[in-house]
């Protein structure tokens, strides 16, 4: 029953709670409230305890939280009544002598509010907890995130099929959306990346209305939204005029720094070691200033979330995480090319989610 898969997670949270000495939790983080209940509506905290687990939420959920978590307890607040104050009468009429609260999403208002208002409830500031447990995903997150994935590589493929010089990056964004829409999307993971000549050098483009003619290739950032919320997260270049020995060379460079970090992954390695071998791949190829990200970072129910994958992570893989793995190389005033894909981390070693054809004769349209 889905509803166990909830319980099982806020039993995890509670183990976790009692190890900082916390009764309970305040889950002021959306997202993580929808991981321990299923609840897909935004606007509402969550006490977890360790005799009673509260949604503290609004009318216009009312229908929806019976039908998304049915037997879970819920106070509904009355329009005139906040949420940080409806949250102070849950937490005082619970008796909760002791309550940790995300502090990583928390903001000073609302802590303020709480600690006035409940003058003899301890308040520990607690920070990723929920995001830990968020790790490593079950065999349905990992269903869900391949399922985004095919509704963002399906998408593709007709985009690719139908693009055209006179389309600017802007058309192409939201063409690439309604494809991703029509194999099942919801709706993008984030806006979508598309970005011709010098433009691509700049690794979060915003769309212009440029055409697609206007360079000789063009970087596409794209991802879906699935049904449950799981999302993917890609980037092809693509080559739509005359072929560059620069573009092929910095090409070659990434795939090869992209293949060098994914046969690294891994049960056991550090995220900063998957991150270094790849990095090692641009660095001696002389691009190494020109890599200025990390190289990855996991993905779920947000497009960016733990594990991440740079230099100062130290966190060893486990089964369970998933993470993209996206070098590029960024020369302003010429472009940029960055390769990403989702990977599984699996029990001996990891599993390539995304399969959109990357090798070099593969990215060549002919246009
Ligand atoms: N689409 C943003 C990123 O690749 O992280
Ligand atoms: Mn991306
Ligand atoms: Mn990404």
């Amino acid at each position: 029953m889905a509803g166990d898969r909830y319980a099982k997670r806020r039993k995890q949270l509670m183990r976790k709670l009692r190890a900082k000495h916390a009764e309970s939790l305040l889950v002021t983080n959306f997202t993580n409230v929808t991981y321990l209940t299923g609840f897909s509506g935004d606007d509402s905290f969550l006490i977890v305890g360790r005799d009673k687990t509260i949604l503290i939420s609004d009318g216009r959920y009312t229908t929806q939280i019976s039908e998304e978590c049915p037997g879970l307890d819920v106070y509904i607040r009355p329009q005139k009544e906040g949420l940080v104050a409806a949250t102070a009468k849950v937490a005082r009429r619970a008796k909760i002598r002791n309550l940790g609260f995300e502090s990583n999403s928390t903001t000073v208002d609302q802590a303020e509010g709480l600690l006035s208002a409940l003058k003899s409830t301890e308040l520990i500031p607690l920070s990723g907890l929920v995001e830990e447990l968020r790790l490593c995903k079950d065999p349905q997150e990992v269903a869900d995130l391949r399922e985004a994935v095919r509704q963002a590589e399906k998408g593709f493929e007709v985009l690719k099929a139908t693009l055209r010089g006179e389309q600017t990056e802007l058309q192409v964004a939201h063409d690439l959306e309604h494809s991703m829409r029509g194999f099942g999307a919801v709706g993008t993971s984030f806006p979508p990346i598309v970005a011709v000549g010098p433009h691509s050098a700049l690794p979060h483009a915003t769309p212009r209305h440029v055409l697609i003619s206007d360079a000789s290739f063009v970087l596409v950032d794209w991802g879906a939204n699935g049904q449950t919320g799981y999302k993917s997260d890609l980037t092809r270049v693509l080559a739509t005029g005359k072929i560059s020995s620069k573009l092929e060379k910095v090409y070659g460079v990434v795939l090869n720094a992209q293949l060098a970090g994914i046969q690294k992954v891994r049960p056991g390695v550090r995220c900063c070691d998957v991150d270094a071998a790849a990095r090692k791949v641009i660095e001696d190829a002389g691009f190494g200033k020109k890599f200025n990200h990390g190289l990855g970072h996991g993905l779920g129910l947000d497009i960016h979330e733990g594990p991440r994958l740079n230099s100062a992570t130290e966190l060893e893989l486990r089964p369970g995480m998933v993470v993209t793995v996206e070098p590029g190389i960024y020369l302003p005033g010429w472009g940029g090319v960055r390769i990403e894909d989702d990977v599984l981390v699996t029990k001996d070693g990891c599993e390539v989610l995304t399969s959109s054809p990357k090798a070099f004769d593969e990215i060549i349209l002919d246009f």
